[in-house]
């Protein structure tokens, strides 16, 4: 049986070096469907995925690609409703894992330095591309009904300063709003998701604790407990995927709940 496991994105930081872990450590029934915006060449998105792995064309035909950038809401539907079930149930497989990561960060440190357009921008990234990707799953008859068929996770991207709780230090209003809403999203997608599918289908949400990529660079401190570079980031996070049955809530990489 053939099964797809979906990244989007994958052209940079965690999105990337999960593309590449999830072609290195599955086996070869497993394939990877991963996501570029519209306007980067598919060629090269394949070449940068593929570039440190062993060369092998068996790795090559597993990986897929699409184009879906999360600003523009024809593309989500396109790829997620369209081009993906078409890709998967034309070769009789499942979709069993999607990794939903799309966040971007203007890190605002007061009210007087906020911008309207920036936190626009922010919400339709972090907070409405997940919520729609989820949507076009729901409707790509992709997300099993039957008991026959496999389970199928959902992990969506969160932040640990989305956390309300946790917020000691302030600032970054637009990314801590952005983000505090994928908690009220997944838990509640797992309550429909607990009716449409039966339990078949679980929805999370995830904080890497701080990986070293694009997004965290300005503010990378060097190492420490909860810092990681992207490849041992994902690793951890596919573990705590892997994990028994985390639907509903946000996890770190400890395995941990992270309280709204
Ligand atoms: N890094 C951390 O420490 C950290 C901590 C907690 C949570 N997170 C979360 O983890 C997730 C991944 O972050 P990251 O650190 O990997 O970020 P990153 O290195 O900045 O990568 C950003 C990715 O998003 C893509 N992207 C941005 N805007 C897009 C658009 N409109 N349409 C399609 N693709 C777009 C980029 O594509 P291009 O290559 O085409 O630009 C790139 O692949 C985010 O949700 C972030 O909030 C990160």
């Amino acid at each position: 049986m053939a099964t797809y496991h979906l990244v989007t994105p994958s052209t940079r930081g965690i999105g990337l070096a999960l593309s590449r872990h999830l072609l290195s450590t599955t086996p070869s029934s497993t394939h990877i469907v991963a996501t570029h915006r519209p306007t980067s060449s598919p060629d090269t998105v394949r070449k940068t995925i593929l570039e440190p792995l062993p060369n092998s064309n068996e790795t090559d035909k597993r990986l897929h690609l699409l184009p879906l950038d999360f600003t523009d809401e024809a593309t989500i539907t396109n790829s997620i409703q369209t081009e993906l079930p078409r890709l998967i149930k034309g070769r009789d497989g499942h979709l069993t894992r999607a990794y939903i990561l799309p966040g971007i960060l203007h890190p605002e440190k007061t009210l007087k330095s906020l911008k309207a357009e920036e936190m626009l921008e922010t919400f339709r990234i972090n907070t409405i591309a997940p919520t729609l990707i989820l949507r076009e799953l729901m409707l790509s008859g992709l997300l099993p009904r039957q008991p026959s068929q496999p389970e199928c996770k959902l992990m969506i991207m969160a932040a640990r300063v989305g956390s309300v709780s946790d917020n000691k230090l302030g600032g970054w209003y637009s990314y801590r709003m952005s983000k505090t809403a994928v908690f009220q999203l997944v838990k509640t997608a797992q309550i429909e998701a607990e009716r449409a599918y039966g339990g078949r289908v679980s929805i999370m949400g995830y904080h890497p604790g701080t990986v070293r990529t694009g997004l965290s660079e300005k503010f990378w401190k060097g190492e420490g407990e909860g810092k990681f570079e992207a490849k041992e980031a994902v690793k951890k996070m596919v573990g705590v995927v892997e994990e028994g049955d985390r639907g509903g809530k946000v996890w770190d990489w400890k395995g941990a709940e992270v309280l709204p």
